[in-house]
């Protein structure tokens, strides 16, 4: 069945497994007693992953992680409040995006793509504007790969008596993310990145007591977590039709994260596709734009190299026609492209396309991944 399909060696949609993708061949009605419990069950994993007890639920979004970043500060900001977004690449610039379209006040504090947010300049930025009522961090920004200080900021957020939300999207269930150790009313992820479901569905994992006070904050009706949530819970039904087999694989995928020993196990799987991949990239020349320090082991970027033999695209195409995806770069502060350590895929899947690359760039005739060193600065 997957014998002819590509490695995703990207940020997502990702790999899934055999078993997951079969997870989906059969029907079911949304009011369905069996459909009804796996949602249910789904949903008490998720705050489980999270280590939140009885203080948090789960309420899914129809829709890609986006859809889910929305409902989240759709309800929990509100019309009289003001967030202040931690920008250090594409993602927090959307947040920024989504608070325009839906008129909430903000305030912005930026970094460079390869910088990291800095909870220092939070502190500082909460003291001098008491309006700011919540902040908005990603925790692996997946523009560039970076892992942001997301416990640090936690604490001067909590310490200023104000109220954080966390876009996880690309890191949740491999980076580790516990409500007892962060303080924080809400986190959205999805379906389809390090849990490895297929796309789909958002979720949004909120604090009770925080997203009680939530009703008639949201601006859009499909994106209302708080009815989502009420409506939920009453009648164990989605307001509007669910992605059935997408929730279904994503109960199969959350039983196989168990399996490998959940965030530890996952995590620890990723980080050594991180290492063989960088490890094997540096061989054949090829420059890390951040430092190891800085990297999460979910998606790495790579400066283009100088040679002028090696064109993107047709490394790409050389790659794709090898059985291997990887993805565009989206950096303003430098020219290159990404490769994923994430999804269904381990050891032999990186080695492979280590072997790929070589055998690609020996096509293009390019002795070396090495940028040029004004690049690489
Ligand atoms: C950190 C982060 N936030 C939000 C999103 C948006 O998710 P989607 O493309 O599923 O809407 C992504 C997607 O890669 C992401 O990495």
């Amino acid at each position: 069945m997957t014998a002819h399909d590509p490695w995703l060696l990207t940020p997502g949609p990702l790999t899934t497994s055999l078993t997951v993708k079969q997870a989906m061949l059969h029907d079911w009605g949304s009011r369905d007693a069996g459909f009804i419990a796996i949602n249910n069950r789904m949903r008490k994993r998720l705050v489980d992953l999270i280590g939140g007890g009885k203080d948090f639920t789960c309420v899914p979004m129809q829709g890609s992680g986006t859809f889910a970043v929305e409902a989240m500060l759709g309800a929990f900001v509100g019309s009289k409040d003001k967030l202040l977004i931690l920008i250090n690449g594409a993602y927090g610039k959307r947040m920024a995006k989504i608070c325009e379209y839906t008129r909430r006040a903000t305030a912005i504090l930026e970094w460079a793509e390869d910088q990291p947010v800095d909870a220092a300049k939070v502190r500082d930025a909460l003291a001098a504007d008491p309006a700011i009522t919540h902040v908005a961090v990603v925790q692996c920004e997946t523009t560039s790969g970076i892992l942001n200080p997301i416990a640090e900021v936690s604490q001067v957020v909590a310490a200023a008596g104000r109220k954080l939300l966390i876009d996880a999207m690309s890191a949740f269930g491999a980076l580790p993310l516990d409500a007892k150790s962060v303080t924080f009313d809400a986190v959205a992820a999805s379906s389809n990145k390090c849990i490895e479901g297929v796309p789909g569905l958002g979720v949004v994992l909120c604090r009770i007591s925080a997203l009680e006070k939530t009703k008639g904050n949201a601006a859009s009706l499909s994106l209302d977590l708080f009815e989502q949530w009420q409506n939920l819970e009453k009648t164990s039904q989605y307001r509007f039709t669910p992605p059935i087999h997408c929730i279904v694989a994503f109960d199969q995928a959350l039983t196989e994260h168990e399996q490998e020993g959940g965030v530890a196990g996952r995590g620890g799987r990723y980080r050594n596709n991180h290492k063989i991949l960088v490890e094997g990239m540096r061989a054949l020349g090829f420059e890390t734009l951040l430092p190891d320090r800085l990297q999460a082991p979910i998606i790495v970027t790579f400066h283009m190299p100088a040679d002028p033999m090696f064109v993107f695209e047709k490394f790409y195409d050389g790659l794709r026609e090898r059985g291997f995806v990887i993805y565009p770069g989206k950096l303003t502060v430098a020219d290159s492209f990404r490769i994923g350590c994430i999804g269904h895929l381990g050891e032999a899947e990186m080695r492979a396309f280590l072997a790929a690359a070589k055998d690609v760039m020996a096509q293009l005739g390019v002795a070396s991944g090495r940028p040029n060193k004004k690049a690489a600065e």
